[in-house]
């Protein structure tokens, strides 16, 4: 059991950049957690990849979390909880970590849209054909219609900076049009990427879809982890310290995430798995 006096390490763990929108909203709803962000910007992007591959590859992630003392992992990846999420959950915390947890993005997100009857979902190739998201809808409500398109190119284009020019912009009118004629009435953004072009995508899909915030679920959904899990409270009043760990350094990582976060990045470790 953990001692309430320490000020608890939460992991947030992402393929690249993209974590830092799910991140940003943690910092705000619980900032007096301490936050280990590690970023696999070497080996982005995880999405078209092999699902051994991914597994591997997020085993390596969470082992080098743990070993800087995180006792609660987000994987805000969502191609990481689809396709590696369980079998860390099932076979590695039992064996190596049993006395910590890894959470995944997947059931709040199904969770979140599950009312309505008409529901999209955009996603890499891996968690689109994982499935996991119409899986999780259909056990809260059976009657609902997902509808899913992949969006491969979308991650490339963000990590290279380029979220919001005309040429990302033509791409994701091209992913998101399959789902516009369905009528869907709220669209799942299923890759931390995606909040980046979030406006976009909320112009293109027009008035009659709703397009969530993913990052404000997933905060929203821990705060209420830790409700019901008092061991993980932290009773610290400041704010807690913030760590960035990279793979690799691309030059644009600092300025975007100075920009999105809207605070100074002190340093950024690189790292190898
Ligand atoms: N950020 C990852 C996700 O949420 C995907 C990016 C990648 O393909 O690596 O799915």
């Amino acid at each position: 059991m953990l001692k309430n006096k320490e000020t608890i390490k939460i992991g947030v763990f992402d393929s690249g950049l993209g974590g830092l929108t799910v991140l940003k909203h943690l910092l705000k709803e619980l900032p007096a957690y301490d936050y280990l962000y590690l970023g696999d910007t070497a080996r982005v992007p995880y999405g078209s990849r092999s699902a051994e591959v991914i597994y591997r590859y997020t085993e390596e992630a969470v082992d080098f979390l743990f070993s800087k003392g995180c006792q609660l992992i987000i994987l805000a990846c969502n191609t990481a909880s689809s396709q590696a999420l369980r079998r860390l959950q099932q076979e590695y915390l039992p064996k190596k970590y049993p006395d910590r947890r890894i959470l995944g993005v997947i059931i709040p997100l199904a969770q979140a849209a599950a009312h309505h009857d008409n529901i999209g979902v955009i996603g890499t190739k891996g968690t689109i054909s994982s499935g996991v998201y119409k899986e999780e809808i259909l056990k809260i409500n059976k009657g609902a219609a997902v509808h899913s398109n992949s969006a491969p190119l979308l991650v490339p284009l963000i990590e290279e900076g380029l979220a919001g020019k005309p040429a990302t912009n033509m791409i994701l009118k091209k992913y998101l049009q399959p789902l516009k004629v369905k009528k869907i009435k709220t669209l799942i953004l299923g890759c931390t990427h995606y909040p980046f072009v979030i406006n976009d995508v909320r112009r293109i899909m027009g008035k009659n879809c709703g397009v969530p915030n993913p990052g404000q679920i997933i905060a929203s959904s821990l705060t209420d982890y830790l409700e019901r899990h008092p061991e993980y409270k932290t009773e610290s009043i400041k704010d807690g310290k913030r760590e960035f760990y990279l793979t690799d350094e691309p030059k644009s990582f600092k300025s975007i995430a100075e920009n999105y976060l809207g605070s100074k990045i002190a340093h950024i470790e690189l790292i190898e798995l």
